[in-house]
């Protein structure tokens, strides 16, 4: 649905995309994770024509939107819903009037943008809330309202950029629920740009990790989760700190599907029972269970048995930080 190949922005003197090669299926929720300046929002700048890039294609359903313009370039962005991090409403206007507004511009009949916008506060659950003014609404509805608006072309790609990068634990989870039951319901592409690893954890098909204008890693959650000692992987399942300790050896161990009694079992039958798991997470990401932990052993002759039993058994293995 979304193909980038070698994409490339350069402001005077300075590269914001390096080269970006990407690409998006139909229907999936992807989100573009990096620190800020990583180029995340000029990367959606350029997806939207917004901003023109100095090399590279960026496509959309096999269209090159960078080789379009004016006409063409203004009806291949109606194939693209926006949501910011503030939903920017028109303050003297309704919700349901900020909904109709881009009908309204697109030249629709009053009837025909009323029901119409009706149909899409319906669909945000705020159908109750129509004849209420921003300042009357909470941040959460305020995005619900933007996403309703986003949706009124029937785009076929709905760009966030920090959607939830405002707003509170409970109504980010709200907002990510809706986003996730719109992509089920509409079928709709959904590129979410953000710098919080839980937006990814919790709905996220795959993803990508900007660094400096480059991507550094790529690809479905289940392969990115497969390959434990990825950058990636260790930002969704993060192991706290704990102190060293010099006359015990410490391993962090990834497991990507495998049981945690497996890694007891293996350790025993190697002659290098754990002795404590210092610190650890198991959860539940994109269906499989994955975790990171931090295994204590004190006989420091039995390490390399040790670590060659985990491996033969599928498990990551690396020394602990
Ligand atoms: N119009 C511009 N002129 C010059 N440099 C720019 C311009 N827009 C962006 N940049 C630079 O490009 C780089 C990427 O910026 P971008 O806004 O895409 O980052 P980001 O990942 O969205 O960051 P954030 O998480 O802070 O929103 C930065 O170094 C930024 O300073
Ligand atoms: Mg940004």
């Amino acid at each position: 649905m979304i193909e980038l190949t070698e994409l490339r922005k350069e402001f005077a003197g300075v590269t914001a995309l390096d080269g970006i090669t990407l690409s998006v299926a139909e229907g999936e929720i992807h989100g573009i994770v990096g620190r800020s300046g990583a180029g995340k929002s000029t990367l959606i700048r350029c997806l939207t024509g917004l901003e023109r890039s100095t090399s590279g294609s960026a496509s959309i359903d096999g269209v090159d939107i960078t080789a379009l313009s004016g006409a063409r370039l203004r009806e291949s962005r109606r194939s693209i819903g926006m949501v910011f991090q503030h939903a920017n409403l028109l303050d003297s206007r309704t919700a349901l009037e900020n909904v109709e507004h881009p009908l309204q511009v697109a030249g629709m009949k009053r009837a025909e943008r009323r029901s119409r916008a009706l149909e899409l506060l319906d669909l945000v659950g705020l159908t109750d809330r129509a004849d209420n003014h921003p300042a009357q609404l909470s941040g959460g509805q305020q995005q619900r309202v933007g996403i309703a608006r986003a949706l009124a072309s029937e785009p076929k790609i709905l760009l966030c950029d920090e959607p939830t990068s405002a707003l509170d634990t409970q109504t980010t989870g709200q907002i990510l629920g809706l986003i996730a039951s719109l992509r089920d319901r509409l079928g709709i592409t959904v590129l979410i740009i953000t710098h919080e690893m839980s937006v990814v954890r919790e709905i996220c098909d795959a993803a990508t990790l900007l660094e400096n204008g480059a991507v550094t890693q790529t690809g479905s959650l289940s392969a990115i989760l497969a390959d434990p000692g990825s950058p990636l992987a260790k930002d969704l399942v993060p192991l706290p700190h704990v102190p060293h300790d010099p006359d015990r050896f410490t391993l962090e161990v990834a497991l990507a599907g495998t049981p945690l009694t497996t890694v007891f079992d293996l350790a025993a039958r190697a002659g290098a029972p754990i002795a404590s798991v210092e610190s650890g997470t198991l959860e539940t990401i994109g269906g499989s269970q994955v975790g990171r932990l931090r295994i204590t052993c004190t006989d420091l002759r039995t390490r390399d048995d040790l670590e060659t039993a985990l491996r033969s058994g599928g498990i990551h293995v690396e020394a602990a930080a």
